[in-house]
Order: C-alpha cells, then structure tokens, then sequence
C-alpha cells in the first residue's frame, strides 16, 4: 500500500524551514530566524522589513520598541496581535540592521509568497518601503500613497487589496509619524468592511 503523502505545506513546515535555511549569507549572523506569526486565519496580514536586535534574539517578529507601537496602533482599532499575522520581507537579521541587499530578498521572498497563499488575506498592510516595493511598483514614493488602498493581482488571488503605511519604527525617530500611523490604521476596520 502506498504511503500517505503530505499534499499541503502548512505555515508551521514554512516556519521550520526558515528556521533551518542557508540560502542566504544572513544564516550567518543570525541568532535566531524569525518566520512570522499570528493567526493562520487571519483577514489582515501585516509585512514588515526585517528582523532587529530583539526579534534576532527571541525569534518573534516586532517585539522591540517598534513592536510595541505597532501593538499600540492595533489596539487603537480593537485589535490583538493574535488576531492578525505578522511578518517580514527578510527572516534574518541583516548585520547591524543595515538594509537587506536585493539577492537576500530575492532568496527569502518564496517564504512570504507561501505564507500568503496559505493565509489568503484580505488585506495587506505593508509597513514601510522594503515590504511596498516587493508588492507595489517601485516608482511609487511612500510619502505620497502611505493610507491610500491599492488593489491589484495578488499572488494567490484575482485581486488583493494593499494598504501602504509608514513603518512604526519611522515614529520612533520623527514623533509626526505617530499621528498619521493613528490616522491611516483608523482607515483599517472601515477598509474591511468594505472588502467585504
Ligand atoms: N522592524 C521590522 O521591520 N520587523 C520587525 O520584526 C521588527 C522591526
Ligand atoms: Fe534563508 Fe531568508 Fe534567512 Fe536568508 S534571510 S538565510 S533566505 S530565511
């Protein structure tokens, strides 16, 4: 008789792939991978940049200072982190949180592609400009369209609804960037109920 065969990658098999992935240089410097998480469920997936110092030690994504905001700016709108999924662009944390080189993106983008066809959102917020230029096109300027919806192809669906956002670690340095972030996660339960 033939052996039962897995047919579906489950995001637990992709976490224990990054876990154990040498595809880049950043395995290297790494303490810890660290492959997102949240609710496997989840409407709205979150996408940051890339692992920090903290993240890099405890292998959980957005748990240092900027975590925190972002936790901030998910409870201003009722939400828990259990209640979303959230992940990076990169999985390792690049040395001295410099910016991911391009064949580092490139070799770490499958794990978020299949993240996202295993979630299916219905939103994608980005935060920041590493996560919008890996899914909006690259001459659009994130002091321009930050809040404003996008849809377009998805990598699993017809269309897929983006919403670009500052990154929450860009409030830590400019305190005007706390309030636009207040105001264009406002945007978010409206914006769902819409995709609705
Ligand atoms: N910044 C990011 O982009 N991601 C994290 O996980 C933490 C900080
Ligand atoms: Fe693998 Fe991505 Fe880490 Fe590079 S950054 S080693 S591709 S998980």
């Amino acid at each position: 008789m033939a052996v039962k065969q897995k047919l579906m990658t489950t995001l637990q098999d992709i976490a224990d792939q990054v876990k154990a992935c040498e595809k880049c240089g950043l395995c290297k410097g790494r303490t810890n991978s660290v492959p997102g998480e949240g609710n496997p469920n989840a409407d709205i997936m979150f996408i940051g940049e890339g692992p920090g110092k903290n993240e890099d030690l405890h292998g959980q994504p957005f748990i240092g200072a900027a975590g925190k905001f972002l936790d901030e700016l998910l409870e201003g709108i009722g939400l828990k982190r259990e209640d979303v999924f959230i992940a990076n662009v990169i999985k390792c944390r690049p040395p001295g949180n410099r910016d991911p080189e391009p064949d580092e993106v490139q070799a770490c983008y499958p794990y978020l592609e299949e993240q996202v066809r295993l979630i299916q959102p219905k939103l994608i917020v980005l935060l920041g400009r590493h996560a919008m230029y890996r899914f909006l096109p690259n001459d659009l300027k994130i002091s321009e369209i930050h809040g404003q919806v996008l849809r377009r192809k998805g990598i699993a669906t017809e269309m897929q609804v983006y919403l670009p956002l500052y990154h929450p670690a860009a409030a830590l340095y400019n305190g005007s960037y706390r309030q636009i972030l207040h105001e264009d996660f406002a945007k978010i339960p409206v914006l769902l109920k819409k995709i609705d």
